[in-house]
């Protein structure tokens, strides 16, 4: 089993509290998303996941088993695409599994299939520069998804990409997890994204950046366009949106240091 638990977490930069006290339990093969105004921790909780920032207080545990640097059981995604321009899509996508020394026939073989599975079957001697922005998003997560990892970390993958493509990867993401079901943890500033894609919606607020609500979607799957029409849907982003309403506005007005 790979819980992960985030446990009495607190973390500084200088004088800044960007975390506060954040408790929370994430289930082997749940999607959680986190929302919340700019600002509100969310970038930091998930290097911290990654083993990428140290905790001031508290720890997170993977499978009982605390975070203290990076390691292959967690794969990220960025916001903006981080593929290496001289190597192919293949070449990129194997990136991880080179470092580990693990590159082999079988190995190459599962990569493929992975491929196929984030709709790349014939791009994989393609360059970054050939591909749409889409595309780009989807090498970066194969490549996360390639080190096999035990929970995936995606801040804002999907940021940088226009509405329609950036829906359809929201399916696509979707049709993905429900393939292997890792554990995610997926940032994102559009709510409505959040409650298509997640089982919870954690709620973060700022100064200090802390968690305020966990809300469970019971919303049906799999979903589609149609269930962003649902009244239960637009209820939910509804009340997440009024959660942070104020919080946002804050951060967008009145950005203090
Ligand atoms: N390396 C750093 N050094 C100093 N301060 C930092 C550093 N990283 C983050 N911070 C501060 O910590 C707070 C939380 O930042 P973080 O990037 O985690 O927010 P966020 O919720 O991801 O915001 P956004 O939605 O804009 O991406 C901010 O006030 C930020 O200025
Ligand atoms: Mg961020």
């Amino acid at each position: 089993m790979s819980k992960l638990v985030s446990s009495g977490l607190s973390k500084w930069f200088g004088d800044l509290q960007a975390l506060a006290d954040v408790n929370l339990t994430v289930e082997d093969g749940e999607f959680v998303a986190l929302v919340g105004p700019s600002g509100c921790g969310k970038t930091t909780f998930l290097r911290t996941v990654a083993g990428l920032e140290a905790a001031d207080e508290g720890a997170v545990y993977l499978a009982d088993k605390k975070i203290e640097g990076p390691g292959r059981d967690r794969g990220f995604v960025f916001q903006q695409d981080s593929l290496l321009p001289w190597r192919t899509v293949m070449e990129n996508t194997v990136v991880g599994l080179e470092l580990a020394g693990r590159l082999d026939a079988t190995e190459t073989a599962r990569v493929r299939k992975l491929l196929e599975l984030v709709g790349l079957a014939g791009f994989e001697n393609y360059h970054p520069r050939q591909l749409s922005g889409g595309m780009r998003q989807r090498v970066n997560l194969a490549r996360a998804l390639a080190i096999d990892p035990k929970v995936l970390l995606m801040d804002e993958p999907f940021s940088a990409l226009d509405a329609q493509t950036r829906e359809i990867m929201q399916t696509e993401l979707q049709r993905i997890w429900e393939e292997g079901r890792k554990t995610v943890l997926f940032v994102t500033h559009q709510i409505d994204e959040a409650v298509f894609l997640a089982d919870r919606v954690l709620v973060f607020a700022r100064r200090p950046g802390r968690l305020l609500e966990d809300i469970r979607i019971d919303l049906p799957r799999p979903r589609n366009m149609a269930t962003k029409r649902r009244p239960e849907f637009v209820a939910l982003v509804d009340r997440i949106w009024r959660l942070i309403e104020n919080d946002v506005r804050e951060s967008v007005l009145v950005e203090k240091i």
